[in-house]
């Protein structure tokens, strides 16, 4: 059974797809078999890995219109493999209003997901239906915060959704990690904002703090993982240390359902 992860926050530019592109590189550097899935209709994603997500014939966007199966979909890049998106999912939340059963295709879908031990879902930066799909596919969620002034502002809103998400749709759900990212050692401010999301977080927080490294900005230019584009800096040491605690905290199975039955 596949783990399968969520990016999720729908405040901007707090590192979600710089986590799920480098966590999924680093896990796959760990021997670990990755699925990305490029769920955000600006394809940062797909863009970050090199892949024109402009041209593409198949996208994440099949899935939702039912035109093509995830096999189909797939694309291999980096030892990892790609669902990538399409600029056209922007318009999703208008075409498929009215679709009974919209917030489960992506779920759907993934159950054609076959070998991988991570599937990890780059969310945009909204709750709408992309994201819910995300949320009713998943099992875990991960929500990057930029260590930054107003960092929690939002959280509540995220919070109440995924609280509404695990009760309607999946109750499976749980925020499983917290990951600081863009951390700068020299600013007091940055150091001060950790505390408060660890007394927040307490051990759903990673260990493993994001620097901010310029060598993670620059990669996806070069459409490379950090791993490929600078395997000495500091980003490629954080994201293959994440990586690492992300193997060791792996969450058993949830029980069989027992029908109401106790022994
Ligand atoms: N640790 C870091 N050090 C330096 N730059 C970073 C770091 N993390 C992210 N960035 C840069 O910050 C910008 C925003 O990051 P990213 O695209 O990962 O955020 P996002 O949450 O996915 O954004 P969006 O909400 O638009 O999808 C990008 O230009 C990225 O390269
Ligand atoms: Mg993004």
């Amino acid at each position: 059974m596949s783990e399968i992860i969520a990016l999720c926050n729908q405040k901007g530019g707090v590192g979600k797809t710089t986590c799920a592109l480098n966590i999924a590189a680093g896990l796959e550097r760990m021997g670990e078999k990755v699925l990305l899935i490029d769920l955000d209709p600006q394809a940062h994603l797909t863009y970050s890995l090199g892949i024109p997500a402009h041209e593409l014939q198949r996208t994440v966007l099949d899935l939702f219109k039912g035109t093509h199966g995830l096999t189909d979909t797939l694309l291999a890049v980096e030892g990892l493999a790609v669902v990538p998106s399409s600029l056209d999912l922007a318009g999703l939340d208008m075409e498929l209003a009215g679709t009974p059963g919209r917030e489960f295709i992506l779920r759907e879908s993934l159950s054609q997901a076959d070998g991988f031990a991570y599937i990890l879902i780059d969310c945009p930066p909204s709750l709408g239906i992309l994201t819910l799909n995300a949320l009713t596919a998943a099992r875990e969620i991960y929500i990057p915060l930029q260590t930054e002034f107003l960092a929690l502002k939002g959280m509540s809103k995220l919070i109440e959704t995924i609280d509404t998400v695990k009760r309607r749709l999946n109750r499976d759900l749980e925020i499983t990690g917290i990951i600081g990212t863009r951390y700068d050692a020299r600013r007091k401010l940055n150091k001060g904002i950790m505390e408060t999301i660890g007394e927040r977080f307490g051990d759903k927080l990673f260990k493993t703090i994001i620097r901010e490294n310029i060598s993670l900005a620059e990669a996806p230019g070069y459409g490379q993982t950090i791993f490929r584009y600078a395997p000495k800096s500091h980003g490629a040491e954080d994201f293959l240390a994440l990586a690492g605690e992300i193997v060791a905290r792996k969450r058993p199975a949830p029980a069989p359902e027992t029908g109401g039955l106790s022994a």
